[in-house]
């Protein structure tokens, strides 16, 4: 009798213990980035893949912080809400800060600086950015250069899920132009034939990540991840090992 009691009690503490420790942040052991793996070199598919600066950099986060990475793939305008419904814990996509993302997440420090070009057909009369007006312009859905594109007067804009899509309607006349990420722009532009990127830049912009609005800690965490990257020169070595240098 005695003995039970002993145990019982013995039990119930330990249990109380398990249960503590479920509900103690359940035992986070990883680190889930969203991304849409159609923007090389910063992520795209590989063999079965999903590699590029962003995956790297969100690894050696992931790395700092003790977590696993994991991948989430899906379309790019589902990346902001999915750091914001807390279904991703970092948004890693090439991601533009802008001011309406602003009102749904916060962003890390910057950790490129970037620009939006146009890609057009060799023989084209579009010859800077200027040229767009009451022209077709193909994008991206979601993104920074669908919503610039609105601004080109009398433009059709027509959006492609996917960015590779829209050169795709170029290389077939079903647009005059494409405005995209300039290093993405680069790598379709070197896959097909015929195609050229103005050398007058749209607009330059920042990349970083995306997190919650209510997560400061993990705020932190990445930006004391993303500082020692850039002072280690690691940040570089990646980038280099996507880009090469013209
Ligand atoms: N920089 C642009 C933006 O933030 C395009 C990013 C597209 N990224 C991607 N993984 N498809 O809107």
């Amino acid at each position: 009798m005695k003995i039970s009691k002993i145990i019982c009690g013995a039990l119930a503490a330990v249990m109380a213990a398990a249960f503590a420790g479920c509900s103690n942040g359940s035992e986070k052991t990883t680190l889930v980035m969203a991304t849409n793996a159609e923007f090389p070199p910063y992520e795209f598919r590989e063999g079965g893949d999903i590699v590029g600066i962003d995956v790297e950099i969100a690894r050696a986060v992931a790395e700092d912080m003790g977590l696993e990475l994991v991948i989430e793939d899906m379309a790019f305008d589902s990346v902001i809400a999915a750091v914001q419904s807390g279904k991703a814990d970092i948004g890693a996509a090439g991601l533009t800060v802008s001011e309406d993302r602003l009102e749904n997440v916060n962003f890390s420090d910057p950790y490129t600086t970037a620009a939006q070009v146009v890609i057009i057909k060799d023989g084209s009369p579009v010859a800077s950015p200027n040229d767009l007006m009451g022209k077709k312009v193909g994008v991206q859905l979601g993104t920074t250069g669908a919503i610039y594109a609105e601004d080109i007067e009398d433009a059709t804009v027509e959006q492609y899920n996917k960015g590779f899509e829209a050169v795709q309607a170029l290389l077939q006349d079903k647009v005059d132009a494409v405005i995209i990420d300039r290093e993405p722009a680069k790598v379709f532009v070197s896959q097909n034939e015929g195609l050229k990127i103005l050398d007058e830049e749209f607009t330059v912009e920042d990349y970083a990540i995306a997190i919650a609005k209510d997560n400061d800690e993990l705020l932190e965490k990445v930006n004391s991840s993303l500082a020692n990257l850039k002072s280690s020169g690691k940040l570089q070595e990646i980038t280099d090992k996507y880009i090469s240098a013209e």
